[in-house]
């Protein structure tokens, strides 16, 4: 039995495909465009949103690219009085994702007025040889301005991206870093070790024998993450997020996050419903997953037709369903309460994956407590490898 969200849906997901310029090693879909390309993609956005609208009643909403920011104000200024008109605005948690460079008051006032209340900014690393290496187009200082912006119009949660396993980067330049990132006060930081993505630079480099990797050394700075975000007061909530803030509210206790954890991405590590709109967007809604086309041209031609922009569809059994949601929500650091885990998917862990469980615990992986199971933090240091176990 799968259980199905009743009601509308309350998680949105935009896809803003554009990029000043490619980062060396990002594989998400985006790509450096033409004023008209935006134009004609802002005006099919708005009609997929016309589209789901009726079903849609956000109460968390995610921004991300591509870079957003990269839209100017009369772009932003269509897409929200759109969804003003539609009665998307109001969410609790609404995130825009943000370069440094692309940031300006204007239009960080412009999305505060309607309602963004959360800004997710891409920094990487306050390294400057390093942010060279790693093709990003803002420099340190701008991290720094545009903090103090996004501050200045108002906006008291923020979130700040770093990497660490940078090739180049010592445990010495990572130190600095985390220190000077965690200095700038934000409420959340994410911190992903650089993942070798096919067709990028970075995976060219490495297949052509210039990188050498250093697992032990990875393993270091992930530890130092670890320990310099809780001695700032930081709550680890997921293997790569960190947030302050105590769980006042129901919600945040019910899930074991801290007060600014990041709601929509919960949402979706506990296997919630959620509208992906956008080139590449990926939509699970009531058990079905929808991918829209990864081609900007291709997406806004089949909305100008009055079609989807659906390239694949897939719903998977009930059971292989609850796989990937216990494999996801292995990712949160409070693991699966067992009765959570039975009321989202309709299945009990301890009766499917009770092998499972046993091995990693066996391991020193995981660990099962009288009401849940989780993963240990060796555990989540190889979670990808320790949740595929859980796939059906
Ligand atoms: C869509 S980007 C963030 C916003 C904005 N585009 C920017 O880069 O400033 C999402 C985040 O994913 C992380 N990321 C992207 N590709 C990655 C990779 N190959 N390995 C590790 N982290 C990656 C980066 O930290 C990045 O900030
Ligand atoms: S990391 Fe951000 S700015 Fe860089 S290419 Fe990816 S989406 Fe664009």
């Amino acid at each position: 039995m799968l259980v199905l969200a009743p009601g509308r849906i309350t998680s949105l997901y935009v896809h803003v495909p554009f990029c000043a310029r490619k980062c060396s090693y990002c594989a998400f879909y985006s790509e450096s465009s033409s004023g008209e390309l935006i134009n004609r993609y802002v005006a099919a956005l708005i009609r997929e949103l016309e589209s789901v609208s009726a079903d849609l009643q956000p109460s968390t909403i995610f921004f991300g690219g591509g870079t957003p920011s990269l839209l100017n104000l009369r772009q932003w200024e269509q897409i929200l009085s759109a969804m003003d008109r539609l009665h998307l605005l109001g969410a609790a948690e609404w995130t825009v994702e943000c370069n440094p460079a692309t940031v300006s008051l204007d239009k960080a006032k412009l999305l505060r007025a309607y309602g963004v209340n959360r800004i997710s900014m891409g920094v990487q690393s306050l390294h400057e040889p390093l942010l060279d290496r790693l093709g990003r187009i803002h420099s340190r200082e701008m991290v720094f301005k545009s903090f103090d912006i996004l501050r200045q119009a108002g906006f008291d949660n923020v979130n700040l991206d770093l990497m660490f396993a940078i090739p180049g980067q010592t445990l010495d330049i990572w130190r600095q870093t985390l220190v000077q990132a965690l200095a700038m006060g934000s409420e959340h930081l994410s911190s992903y070790e650089v993942i070798y993505e096919e067709d990028t630079a970075l995976f060219a480099q490495l297949q052509a024998g210039e990188i050498d990797l250093d697992e032990d050394l990875a393993c270091a700075m992930y530890e130092e993450l670890v320990a310099k975000t809780q001695d700032a007061g930081f709550q680890h909530y997921e293997i790569a997020n960190f947030a302050r803030g105590e769980s006042t509210d129901s919600e945040a206790s019910e899930l074991s996050v801290p007060g600014r954890a990041c709601r929509h991405n919960v949402n979706y590590w506990r296997g919630g419903s959620f509208y992906g709109l956008g080139p590449s967007a990926t939509s699970y809604v009531r058990g079905v997953r929808n991918r829209n086309w990864s081609n900007t041209q291709l997406y806004c031609e089949q909305i100008e037709r009055g079609n989807r922009p659906v390239e694949s569809t897939e719903e998977l059994a009930p059971l292989a369903r609850a796989g990937e949601t216990a494999a996801f929500g292995l990712r949160m650091v409070a693991g699966w309460p067992f009765e959570q885990f039975q009321r989202t998917t309709g299945h009990d862990l301890r009766q499917e994956w009770a092998g499972e469980m046993e091995k990693l615990s066996e391991q020193g992986l995981g660990m099962i407590a009288p009401d849940r199971f989780q993963l240990t933090s060796q555990g989540l240091r190889f979670a990808d490898t320790a949740a595929e176990l859980f796939l059906r």
